[in-house]
């Protein structure tokens, strides 16, 4: 089959991990604006969506639109709830079928970005298992190294468990290799980077090698600690969209910062236009 007749497939980003707070629904929507600005037609599911942060966020963006600037880049979203059935079998079952149907209505763009939860359950596994590249955002503390590995030094030598969430992705890798599916390509991106702490950021950055070859993840630079993330939420903006008019946050230096780590981690994921064959 030529490149031409190739049916058309949207590339699927899951961003996720089993801990709460580690700015997974940031860096969903921080990705998915990224890929509006670059002309994708993207769709959005979130997975999360009793708290809902993603769809908040995204409310939050077409109401200060509306209100403000008049128009602005928008995935189409999908909300999918868990199933409320009683036995596990009907309840898995109508997962897969609210998922699948999300997938399908969303199945024209060019992408298709999940958030998840913090916590481990069926949908959210579901969606991992669909993943063409999965990002996992963790916060840059050793506290969140668990969440990856357990860490235990034994006779001066590094021993490393894998977490349930690792067990997790190499499971799905490995359903998807009896599939003869693409491989996950998984990335780690430190958040909330500390500008002062210098030797614990080594620290982690050596640890983090070390479970990047035992995992087999890639290891992106990731986001600073910023108060500007917090306060583009309400808005529903993000650092990309501080260029237009009207959006009352003024550009400082460290927005620039921020803007460009934002883009360092598109480069990495290889999301950018020239890297993404469709
Ligand atoms: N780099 C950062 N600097 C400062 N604050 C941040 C950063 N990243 C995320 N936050 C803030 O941390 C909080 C949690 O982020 P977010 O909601 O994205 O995490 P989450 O992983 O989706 O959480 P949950 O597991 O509850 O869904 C938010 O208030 C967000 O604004
Ligand atoms: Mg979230």
């Amino acid at each position: 089959m030529t490149e031409q007749n190739k049916p058309h497939r949207p590339r699927i980003v899951v961003v996720g991990n089993e801990k709460g707070g580690s700015g997974k629904s940031t860096t969903t929507m921080h990705l998915v604006v990224s890929l509006l600005k670059e002309g994708y037609r993207v769709g959005t599911i979130d997975l999360d969506a009793r708290q809902g942060t993603l769809s908040r966020y995204l409310e939050n963006r077409a109401s200060f639109a509306n209100g403000s600037i008049g128009s602005i880049l928008m995935p189409e979203h999908r909300r999918v709830y868990r199933s409320q059935a009683v036995t596990t079998q009907e309840s898995e079952a109508e997962d897969k079928k609210n998922l699948e149907q999300a997938m399908t209505e969303l199945w024209d763009r060019d992408f298709i970005v999940f958030d998840t939860p913090g916590s481990d359950n069926y949908l959210s596994r579901l969606g991992h298992s669909y993943a063409d590249i999965l990002v996992t955002p963790l916060n840059d503390s050793f506290l969140d190294m668990d969440m990856l590995a357990k860490v235990e030094v034994q006779n001066d030598e590094l021993k490393l468990t894998p977490s349930t969430y690792s067990q997790m992705v190499w499971e799905q890798r490995q359903q998807r290799a009896i599939q003869r599916k693409k491989p996950i390509d998984w990335v780690v991106m430190r958040n909330r980077l500390s500008h002062i702490d210098a030797k614990n950021k080594r620290d982690m950055g050596v640890l983090l090698e070390h479970l990047a070859k035992r995992l087999q993840f890639r290891l992106a630079s990731g986001f600073g600690e910023r108060v500007i993330f917090r306060e583009l939420f309400p808005k529903g903006l993000t650092l990309l969209d501080l260029d237009e008019k009207g959006t009352g946050v003024t550009m400082s230096m460290s927005h620039v910062a921020a803007r460009q780590e934002v883009r360092s981690l598109l480069n990495v994921i290889g999301l950018n236009k020239e890297d993404v064959p469709n």
